[in-house]
């Protein structure tokens, strides 16, 4: 693979949130997990676990679960306030609903031997309690999963399957957790619905690299 093709397989992915009725086989999404667990992580903890949902009365319940939620939301009147704005997101808050498979991702909890020290010693300490936000600020847990995520996207869309990284779902995070009995110690960080695509692959855009990056000599 040159560059060329690589570039082409991330420039031609794009969120997909309509599919077509057609089964997603096991063993291609138990590749692209394969293949996802090699992204690089904290400490090489490897501190991910995929749920790998075939079955699409639980896609159903997971997705009664966020709507539930959603329109419990909308009914606060801060929400209210919103309009039509909350309407639409409350109107499309479980779409996945109608995906044949889905992937929910979850992340180990863990202390880094830094973390530990931190800790102990934060009370005592304002530089020590700095140094434990700054880091939280860059939870090396969370940031280890979501490239593995990444990573899995690609796969998926390289094997012609269509999904999208959803967080929303996640604001019925404890429900979700039950349905699919993610033990004490992990927590649910993202979900996945995947299927053939049935939709257009728009053409998409992102900010130039001149205003994203900076060069530092
Ligand atoms: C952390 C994260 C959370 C996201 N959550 C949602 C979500 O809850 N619902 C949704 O429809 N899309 C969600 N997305 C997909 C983004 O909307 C999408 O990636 C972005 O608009 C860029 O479009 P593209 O993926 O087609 O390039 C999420 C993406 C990321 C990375």
């Amino acid at each position: 693979m040159d560059l060329s093709d690589l570039e082409q397989l991330i420039k031609g992915r794009r969120s997909i949130r309509r599919w077509q009725a057609k089964e997603v086989s096991e063993d291609l999404l138990l590749k692209a997990i394969e293949l996802a667990t090699w992204a690089p992580n904290g400490g090489n903890r490897q501190n991910w676990h995929f749920y790998v949902i075939l079955n699409r009365e639980t896609i159903g319940r997971i997705a009664d679960a966020v709507q539930t939620s959603a329109d419990l939301m909308a009914s606060w009147p801060e929400a209210v306030e919103m309009g039509d704005t909350l309407r639409r997101w409350q109107a499309t808050s479980s779409f996945f609903r109608a995906a044949p498979a889905a992937i929910a991702v979850a992340a180990a909890q863990y202390q880094s031997l830094a973390d530990q020290i931190l800790i102990r010693r934060e009370a005592v300490d304002p530089r020590a309690a700095q140094m434990r936000q700054w880091r939280q600020t860059a939870n090396s847990r969370i940031q280890s999963v979501a490239a593995a995520i990444s990573y899995l996207l690609l796969v998926l869309h390289q094997m012609g399957l269509g999904a999208v990284w959803m967080t929303g779902p996640m604001q019925a995070k404890g429900e979700i957790e039950k349905i699919l009995n993610v033990p004490p110690g992990m927590d649910l960080i993202a979900f996945i619905p995947v299927g053939y695509p049935d939709e257009e692959i728009r053409p998409a855009n992102r900010r130039p690299v001149t205003e994203v990056g900076t060069l530092i000599m």
